[in-house]
């Protein structure tokens, strides 16, 4: 049991009390941001004449040690401490003395682990940021080399009309590209410093904290010490953030499953993202997919859980928040991980572009197509559709598709229908045609690429100031 408080007490808190109160078992993963955030509160306090400048110089350089310590792994967080705090500034004190008892001064736990927790949140963001960027590097690699590889749009599951898969994945471009832009939103307003609302209340040293909140790559330090030590909002939006990308690549796992089953067989998963059966031998499963799908309940599981525990907690710190770290860090894993592992997966996956031609061309993909050629022939459109509905009730009693009916049999039905008929129905006029904004025609898909290089090339990722901070 190794505490920062104690004085007030005349009995030994109960080990099982102790435990349960204790968080270094998951907040040890917080120590890098624990410790620079330290290390800006000395540099301040020191500067600001709260303590003398040889004091901010001792724990600065003894915090440091810590850090290299600690990231070449020759010190291990021991979790008889109650959490990472804890246990910097005790292992601070024993190595330069009574300097190190002056870094809590200005300070409470309640601000420091919105710093640090903030921090933390920050460098996620980036980093989920930076993953989404490759994933969609990958999307529009397939894009790009499957842009004439016909395929069947679906509405209602059903073939609906003709696509190509470079549109079919442009789709999922854009969504990420929305979560993205969500990620660079949530950053900017989350990226306020709340160190120096002290417990609740600020304090009465004359504090810095604009020169801290710089020195961690904040804009500014936060405008209220009670909101800042109460808000997990950022974290709030994070998760939904995540739950939103979960969502993306959950929808776009489903799809891959089915087109990776043996009734389409559009797609073919490598065998490296692929897994077996322990009795069925003949089995190739889709196990990174459908874990992707799986994980998504959970990271949601993690937005209701905190925005449940955050509903009642009335101003300011309360103990309650402490339970946002292990649903979230868990929420972060995961979502991240599962970015990882699709864009590798994508990237191996092969496409069976006869197969999903030969889908493409049953089903009636192009009966609106055969209902646009009538209308350019002068029938209302709602005329020509009921033709053509006709024309399909024709073709599935006889077992034929609709460039099988012959031209006397069109006639019977629509005598606008001519010999063009044939050329205006091809599956390849069909997706040429559709050339409006956004649609799948090759010229439209080529204007949809040149966007979307564009957006690559000029969105920068997110970058985490800690990795750049010199001290
Ligand atoms: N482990 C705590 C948390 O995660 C740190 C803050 C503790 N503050 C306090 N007043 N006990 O929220």
């Amino acid at each position: 049991m190794a505490q920062l408080w104690g004085g007030r007490f005349t009995q030994k808190t109960d080990d099982l009390v102790y435990k349960f109160n204790a968080s270094i078992s998951f907040d040890k993963r917080m120590l890098r941001q624990d410790i620079l955030g330290s290390i800006a509160h000395a540099e301040m306090l020191g500067k600001t004449g709260v303590i003398t400048a040889q004091d901010s110089e001792a724990i600065v350089k003894g915090l440091k040690g810590i850090l290299d310590d600690s990231l070449s792994g020759k010190i291990d967080i021991s979790e008889e401490y109650e959490d990472v705090h804890s246990f910097a500034e005790s292992v601070l004190t024993d190595r330069i003395g009574d300097a190190g008892k002056r870094l809590h001064t200005g300070r409470s736990r309640n601000d420091q682990v919105a710093l640090d927790m903030r921090m933390y949140t920050r460098g996620e963001v980036c980093h989920t940021d930076e993953l989404l960027a490759e994933l969609m590097h990958t999307i529009l690699g397939i894009m790009k080399s499957e842009k004439d590889t016909v395929m069947p749009g679906f509405t209602h599951m059903q073939k609906a009309q003709p696509v190509t898969l470079a549109h079919h994945f442009g789709a999922y471009f854009e969504m990420f590209k929305r979560d993205r832009s969500r990620l660079a939103d949530l950053y900017d307003r989350m990226n306020e410093c709340p160190l120096g609302a002290g417990a609740l209340a600020g304090t009465t040293y004359p504090l810095d904290r604009e020169y801290v909140a710089k020195r961690l790559g904040f804009k500014c330090a936060t405008a209220n010490s009670m909101d800042s030590v109460s808000d997990r909002d950022y974290l709030l939006e994070f998760l939904f953030a995540l739950s939103e990308i979960m969502m993306h690549l959950s929808r776009f796992a489903e799809e891959i499953i089915i087109w990776n089953s043996d009734e389409y067989r559009f797609v073919e998963i490598s065998d490296t993202y692929s897994t077996g059966s322990s009795i069925m031998p003949q089995k190739k499963n889709p196990d990174i997919a459908e874990l992707v799908r799986g994980k998504t309940g959970r990271v949601y599981g993690a937005l209701m859980s905190l925005l449940t525990t955050m509903k009642g907690i009335p101003l300011a710190y309360n103990k309650d928040m402490q339970e946002d770290k292990e649903v979230s860090f868990d929420a972060m894993d995961n979502a991240l991980s599962c970015i990882k592992l699709f864009d590798g997966m994508l990237g191996q996956m092969s496409f069976n572009r006869d197969r999903m031609l030969k889908s493409a061309a049953g089903g009636f993909t192009n009966a609106t197509d055969a209902a646009d050629y009538l209308v350019r022939k002068g029938v209302p459109f709602r005329d020509a559709h009921r033709f053509v509905g006709e024309m399909v009730v024709h073709c599935i009693e006889k077992n034929i598709s609709l460039d099988e009916m012959s031209i006397d049999d069109l006639k019977k039905i629509c005598d606008k229908a001519e010999p063009d008929f044939y050329e205006a129905i091809k599956l390849s006029t069909c997706v040429d045609r559709r050339l409006t904004k956004g649609a799948p025609g090759a010229e439209a898909v080529d204007a949809e690429i040149k966007i979307s290089e564009e957006y690559l090339a000029s969105t920068k990722t997110l970058k985490d100031p800690l990795d750049s901070i010199e001290i």
